[in-house]
């Protein structure tokens, strides 16, 4: 079987990871670079899209030509290039999109245009070999807060969305609040290792709504304003935010639960899936449902390009005699893997 599954290189370029992989219909990565861009947009507390999209121009192509020397392979013996072509900053989106697309052309090989989305909703099931349709994902990232139902490679039925910020970009402000840098996620895990998670009242926004949505905003404000009360320790702040984003998140998984009914598995994606807290909050909510819970490794949560390559093998699985998306495809600033969503209220919806 290992001789012969197809094998598809992923190209990764949405935000501030230049990530090129090598994975296999059989689940396993053959060849990974990753390439932070975190010091370039460090001293801007934030992504810079101009100088995202100039970072990865620069790094792209030999990070390929690296990526299939460490295979020790080359382009004939790969069945498809797949490149995010959307979400993200379009910049970078444009850089990796048009990498793959004369790849594509040299080599005669299929493009899979992929919405990075849908890189982190199948990402799970490159981990696990188990993990079939359907699941209920939350997909928390920089840009996104979702719970979706997945029922099928190309079928994702959108149950909720944030109606403000992003449960990442939550945890990025308070980083910021707080004075821990850029990427704040991590920094604030860290932080409230340390504190108590009770020191600090802080809202729980549409916890209890009939709506099914999400809403981070008021709780950035809020901790903004327990940060510059000055009655706060650091630590006691970031580990009461934690706290209330996730009693936010077991809030409209249970909603959601009530009104859709369990399915097999709870699974997370995106890079708010590397909180070890979330995790475990998670985990406890699958159990007392009697779902199974899956959480990819750490390394595949945060954006890669394996996911992206494995999201192209899922394409060429499910369309045998797949063509090739067409090489004039245009990169998508936006791009809701649900189609068919409402549109919410609010501010600052990025899909
Ligand atoms: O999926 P991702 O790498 O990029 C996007 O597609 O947005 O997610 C990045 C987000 C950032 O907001 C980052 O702060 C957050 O994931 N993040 C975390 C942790 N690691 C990354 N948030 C909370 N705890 C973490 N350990
Ligand atoms: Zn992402």
């Amino acid at each position: 079987m290992g001789e012969t599954a197809k094998i598809v290189l992923g190209i990764e370029s949405s935000c501030d990871e230049t990530a090129v992989a090598l994975v296999t219909a059989d689940r396993r990565v053959l060849a990974e670079r990753i390439a932070s861009q975190e010091a370039e947009h460090a001293p801007y507390g934030g992504v810079v899209p101009e100088i995202a999209a100039r970072a990865h121009a620069e790094r792209l192509a030999p990070m390929i030509e690296a990526v299939m020397e460490d295979a020790g392979l080359s382009l004939d013996n790969v069945d498809a290039i797949a490149a995010t072509a959307g979400p993200g900053l379009i910049g970078g989106v444009m850089v990796g999109l048009v990498s793959g697309k004369a790849l594509a052309m040299a080599s005669g090989k299929p493009l899979v245009a992929v919405n990075h989305l849908e890189g982190h909703a199948l990402s799970p099931r490159l981990a696990d070999s188990e993990l079939g349709f359907p699941y209920l994902l939350l997909l928390v990232s920089g840009g996104h807060c979702q719970i979706l139902a997945v029922e099928g490679v190309g079928t994702y039925r959108r149950l909720a969305t944030t109606i403000d910020d992003a449960l990442g970009e939550a945890f990025d402000k308070t980083a910021k609040i707080l004075g821990l840098g850029y990427p704040g996620g991590p920094a604030v895990e860290r932080l409230a290792l340390e504190g108590d998670a009770k020191a600090v009242s802080l809202p729980r926004p549409l916890k209890g709504s009939k709506e099914p949505h999400f809403s981070f905003a008021g709780l950035k404000s809020a901790v903004l304003r327990a940060f510059e009360s000055g009655e706060h320790e650091r630590a006691d702040i970031a580990a009461s935010f934690q706290q209330a984003a996730i009693d936010c998140i077991t809030d409209r998984l249970e909603k959601a639960l009530r009104e859709h009914g369990p399915l097999p598995a709870l699974v997370v994606a995106g890079g708010v899936a590397a909180n070890q807290s979330v995790r475990s909050a998670l985990e406890s909510l699958a159990a007392s449902h009697g779902m199974r819970f899956v959480a990819p490794p750490l390394k595949l949560c945060t954006d890669n390009a394996a996911m992206i390559a494995w999201a192209g093998c899922e394409r060429l699985e499910q369309e045998p005699d797949f063509a090739g998306d067409p090489l004039d495809l245009k990169a998508r600033p936006r791009w809701p893997l649900d189609p068919q969503a409402e549109a919410v209220r609010g501010a600052g919806v990025k899909a």
